[in-house]
């Protein structure tokens, strides 16, 4: 596996895999590898000739309150998950090389980014679809593979590319999950014993309204009432929020029907994670 830091670099090597007829595959990450992201690595090698993938803890996706400096890094276990996974080119530039001094570029897929978790993670969005922007840019991507678990970033990132007229497709894998159906995610890390017990929470509310659908229950208030008193039931996880919409997000369905999104936010002590499933 190569490891390359430098944008130049990383670029001319992109141009001439492209001129050579070798089709990219592209898995951002902010690091801290786990199975979720090593299965999209994974599912990129059997659909691409060469696999990118790039760690970069991107500065503009965290809010002022947010755990920028706490994210784990963990480069040299990166490292040997990502060349397991069968990642060729292993992409790791500096904030310093993404965002030089006087940088004052930003894209904001408007509407979408500030709803759901956009309520409560202002600018977070916006940081999103500017660095996966530069980071097609510069790896350019006949395919990015993406995790369902960040549902509201796809349908961003999705729209910005069908905006913006790139040329990428935006491959989305299904949620990679623990044994008791919490969604894998680097911020799991941050949970302790009791924490990481509390947060099965998520997946299991999720489920209890999945099986209310599929008795034919099409409210919209009664699937959000089963996920609220789930929550009841459990004094750590505080639901931050429960939405239930049109998979565009941009709606807020009146009945629930096949292809309805339900995502959720909720906090476990001081860790705030999210989940979802399309109906
Ligand atoms: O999903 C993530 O890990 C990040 O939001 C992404 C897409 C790598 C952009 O920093």
């Amino acid at each position: 596996m190569k490891i390359i830091e430098d944008i130049t670099e990383m670029h001319s090597l992109a141009m001439q895999l492209r001129h050579e007829g070798k089709t990219i595959g592209f898995v951002p990450t902010m690091g801290a590898l786990h199975q979720g992201h090593l299965s999209l690595m994974q599912h990129a090698k059997k659909e691409s000739d060469v696999v990118v993938a790039s760690i970069f803890v991107n500065p503009t996706q965290f809010c002022p309150s947010e755990d920028y400096k706490e994210y784990p890094r963990d480069m040299e276990g990166d490292m040997e998950k990502a060349k397991g996974a069968g990642v060729d080119i292993l992409f790791t530039p500096a904030v310093s090389a993404i965002y030089p001094e006087g940088y004052r570029t930003y894209v904001e897929v408007e509407g979408l980014s500030s709803v759901l978790c956009g309520k409560v993670r202002p600018g977070h969005f916006r940081g999103v679809s500017t660095i996966v922007l530069k980071l097609l840019n510069i790896v350019k991507p006949h395919k990015a593979f993406f995790g369902q678990k960040d549902y509201q970033q796809i349908v961003i990132i999705k729209r910005m590319a069908r905006d913006l007229n790139l040329d990428v497709e935006i491959a989305v894998l299904p949620t990679v999950r623990e044994e008791d159906g919490l969604a894998m995610s680097s911020r799991n890390q941050y949970l302790n014993k009791d924490e990481r017990m509390s947060a099965a929470i998520l997946y299991r509310s999720l489920q209890e309204a999945r099986s209310l659908f599929e008795k034919g229950e099409m409210s919209t208030e009664k699937l959000k009432d089963a996920i609220l008193s789930a929550f009841m039931g459990n004094s750590s996880a505080k639901l931050e929020y429960v939405a239930i919409v049109h998979p565009e997000i941009s709606e807020e369905e009146k009945d629930v029907q096949k292809g309805t999104v339900i995502a959720i936010a909720a906090r476990i002590g001081d860790t705030r994670l999210i989940d979802n499933i399309i109906l």
